[in-house]
């Protein structure tokens, strides 16, 4: 009998439950045992280390689709790998992973994760050593390269677009216009699409630049006196600093457009899941169980031309950039960024959306 241990790690997205539920009965159904690691890389660090025993009552089937994840993703200044690294403690911190493993017995760990999750996962591979990692890439920002979708991405564009939705009905009753800051860190792809879904008069993304004044004048000639103008929270602007909508709304208005600002924030991680993720998360689950057994060890599950199999972890690190955030050193970041020759682009051109200065 195999054991098999699952965590979540960094931000949480909806269909985590999903993807942890579709583990547990797949493993269940091969007569594995399945161990949930509490609070990721925090509770795997405790010693004793922080598990669940799964059973079809403390993981009920109607509850997968919920948003959160009943594993927890750890504490906010709890230790993991980034701050250990920070803090001088990498090796005491690794060490302690490596014992709780291999306390646990595991024959395999299936890791769902964002991308600095599976980038850190990478470069500490060795306290894997021995049994099989298998990872699950996670995001709403969906900057993992290597693969088409991430699990919580299209739910995450889904509440972002319900809010623009009311937003815009309130829109109209004022003739104004909301700014609406989209999550997503430095990658787009969040506020591309659920401004193209929302049918946002313009949408400012970190990877393609804007002018100020084209985006006025593109709003002063919209068929509209409102509407929805979708901002990325990665934009930055010359000279100005603070939230990215604030920015973008003192521009507005000085220029003599009336709006108002919107954040919809953490509600982009949250709702019920979609069926486009809960088939991801059954899709990549079911993946993952097969990778284990055939062996496969440091592979991540991907989805490619509609496709699911699995990426080497050394591929998917070496298709990424590392960044300058001070906060985390040597952040892994992908190529999954908007590219300028994204058709999204020109689609959105095409139906009058002010993108940037793309082409
Ligand atoms: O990476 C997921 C994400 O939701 C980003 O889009 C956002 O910038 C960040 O996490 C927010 O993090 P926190 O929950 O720590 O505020």
């Amino acid at each position: 009998m195999k054991r098999i241990g699952i965590m979540t790690t960094g931000g949480d997205c909806s269909g985590l439950n999903t993807v942890i539920q579709r583990i547990y009965r797949g493993a269940t159904l091969r007569g594995w045992k399945v161990i949930g690691i509490l609070d990721g890389t925090d509770g795997l660090c405790t010693n004793p280390p922080r598990t669940i025993d799964f059973t079809n009552d403390t993981l009920p089937i109607e509850n997968a689709r919920l948003a959160g994840s009943f594993l927890h993703n750890g504490r906010a200044g709890a230790l993991n790998f980034e701050s250990a690294a920070k803090y001088g403690k990498l090796e005491q911190f690794n060490k302690q992973l490596r014992k709780s493993l291999l306390e646990l017995k595991l024959d395999a760990m299936i890791l769902i994760g964002g991308n600095g999750s599976l980038s850190l996962a990478w470069r500490n591979r060795e306290i894997y050593a021995g049994l099989q990692l298998i990872c699950i890439p996670k995001t709403i920002d969906m900057d993992i390269p290597l693969t088409d979708r991430t699990i919580g991405f299209n739910t995450a564009v889904q509440q972002l677009t319900s809010f623009c939705d009311q937003l815009m009905l309130t829109a109209r009753s004022h003739h104004r216009w909301f700014i609406t800051q989209a999550m997503g860190r430095d990658c787009g792809q969040l506020a591309l699409h659920a401004g193209i879904a929302v049918g946002a008069t313009a949408i400012l993304i970190p990877e393609i630049k804007f002018s100020v004044d084209s985006l006025i004048k593109h709003v002063r000639n919209a068929p509209t006196d409102y509407g929805i103008i979708m901002v990325s929270e990665g934009i930055s602007l010359r000279g100005h600093s603070g939230k990215p909508a604030d920015m973008i709304s003192r521009k507005l208005t000085a220029a003599g457009i009336v709006n108002r600002t919107a954040f919809p924030e953490h509600t982009q991680r949250v709702g019920d899941t979609t069926a486009a993720d809960r088939i991801l998360a059954t899709r990549m689950a079911d993946c993952a169980l097969h990778a284990i057994e055939n062996n496969e060890t440091y592979v991540m599950t991907a989805v490619n031309n509609c496709e699911c199999k699995t990426i080497s972890l050394a591929d998917f690190f070496a298709a990424g950039s590392v960044t300058d955030d001070p906060n985390i050193p040597d952040l892994q970041t992908s190529d999954a960024y908007v590219s300028p020759d994204d058709p999204l682009l020109d689609i959105a051109t095409d139906m009058g959306i002010y993108i940037g200065e793309s082409k």
